[in-house]
């Protein structure tokens, strides 16, 4: 047994490419190998078990590990169908579309992709695509919000706000423009809520003045920033952003790939703000991963910006992806849907979330190097910093020491990582939607342990 595990990390040393990883690092140390998983648990080749509190490292498995009606959804369908190109329809991907809008006012078709990149890229193809057959070509320009994510091909990165993520894959993709983020506690103005006036949201107008109301055709921001450090906007700041792209003809684009399907408390994270986007991406929790499965959606004004004349060739969207036909992965989202509503678990999430946000206020809140404690349903980041009057930033490292504590105990915390210049330094938590109240106390016990570990109490 022990020289079948030696083989196989033997091998993955060899062979594997780990995303996003310093291979160096394993000169001296072994890769994790993930063996099983069951709900909130998963197990590494030595059988050591893990309390997952990222829901499968990057926030997707969603209703947790080993779900059984998600696994023989997708058996079946395979069995009989397993895939044909996305210019047909199949019955999952017929099921999914309309269980997906059912849970969306005002949006109405769905367009199926196998990445949260691949949705992304689809919504600014939208966006240039409409600039080319209503504008003459203007209004192609996409705005993008500092310190947001939306992918990892050269075009979604040319749309991200974090620096570290970008820099070395450049040139970039030309018509993207940054506007400043929404965090409160590094407000970028300079305000405190409450006297500002929302400058966060009034940039968004300023820079469509900038950059000529005629030229910009988009707008895409996450509707709670996930890997630049879990930021909700405050309450007006969508609605307000809603009025401006209204006013300058403008697609709102909300990138749900991590706060969809029920992530914050609400099926969708914009439905916090009371608003309806143009365009929702999503991705991660659609299928919780046990398929691959991403989608854009759009409202049916949208989608008739692409109903033309037959005879023009080139008005329709052209646009294909082999693995948004997988009719595998169209039954996983369907299945994964179902399990949310049976199980309640919006509703969970949004209860256990609470729960979350207060024990750990409660807990870690009056640590000297706590700065801010931020989150929205079971998603949460707790903001270190060296000094809380000067709020200098904690080092990546120490973030490191932190969550290798806690992984060494048994529980997988995250941290913001590469993504941010001088602010990588939020704890990251996105536990499963099925996470009990115990927990999220084991979740909260190992943090506190680790910091005090690593920091002091
Ligand atoms: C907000 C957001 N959008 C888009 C993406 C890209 O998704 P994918 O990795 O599936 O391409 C991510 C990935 O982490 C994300 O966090």
């Amino acid at each position: 047994m022990t020289t079948q595990i030696g083989k196989l990390v033997e091998k993955d040393k060899a062979h594997l490419w780990h995303h996003i990883t310093q291979h160096a690092n394993f000169k001296n140390n072994d890769p994790l190998i993930i063996t099983e998983g069951k709900g909130m648990r998963v197990w590494d080749i030595n059988g050591k078990e893990y309390l997952d509190a990222l829901s499968g490292g990057v926030w997707s498995v969603n209703v947790g590990y080993g779900e059984k009606r998600i696994v023989d959804a997708v058996s079946e369908q395979i069995m009989k169908m397993c895939y044909f190109s996305g210019t047909v329809g199949t019955i999952p991907s017929v099921e999914l579309a309309e269980s997906i809008v059912k849970k969306m006012d005002g949006l109405s078709r769905v367009y199926l992709s196998p990445s949260g990149s691949e949705a992304n890229e689809k919504a600014f193809k939208m966006v240039r695509q409409r600039a080319a057959l209503k504008f003459d070509g203007q209004k192609y320009k996409i705005l993008y919000r500092d310190r947001d994510y939306h992918g990892t091909t050269i075009t979604a990165l040319s749309a991200g706000g974090q620096e570290e993520r970008k820099m070395q894959y450049g040139p970039y993709t030309p018509g993207f423009v940054e506007f400043e983020h929404c965090c409160c506690y590094r407000c970028p103005f300079d305000k405190k809520y409450g006297s500002c006036s929302i400058e966060c949201a009034k940039t968004v107008e300023e820079t469509i003045l900038r950059e000529g109301p005629e030229n910009v055709g988009g707008v895409i921001i996450e509707p709670i920033t996930a890997g630049g450090g879990i930021i909700a906007p405050v309450k007006e700041y969508m609605p307000m952003v809603r009025e401006i792209c209204d006013k300058y003809d403008v697609w709102l684009i909300i990138d749900e790939v991590v706060c969809g399907l029920g992530r914050t408390g609400k099926w969708f994270g914009y439905q916090h703000y009371g608003i309806i986007p143009d365009i929702v991406t999503t991705a991660k929790g659609l299928a919780s991963s046990y398929a691959p499965l991403a989608a854009t959606i759009t409202t049916e004004e949208v989608f008739n910006e692409f109903v033309n004349d037959p005879s023009d060739l080139a008005s329709y969207f052209r646009d294909i992806s082999t693995y948004g036909g997988c009719a595998g992965s169209a039954a996983a989202g369907m299945a994964n849907i179902k399990v949310i509503e049976d199980d309640n678990l919006v509703e969970n999430s949004r209860i256990v979330g609470d729960y979350f946000l207060e024990q750990l206020k409660e807990k870690l809140g009056s640590h000297k190097n706590v700065g801010d404690i931020r989150g929205v349903g079971l998603f949460a980041g707790v903001e270190l910093v060296v000094d809380r009057g000067t709020k200098e930033a904690m080092s990546e490292k120490t973030l490191a020491e932190i969550v290798g504590h806690c992984m060494k105990n048994g529980v997988i915390i995250g941290r913001t990582n590469r993504s941010l210049p001088k602010l990588n330094n939020t704890l990251t938590f996105c536990p499963a939607l099925i996470a009990t109240k115990a927990d999220i106390d084991q979740i909260v016990k190992s943090t506190m342990e680790g910091m005090a570990a690593v920091l002091g109490e």
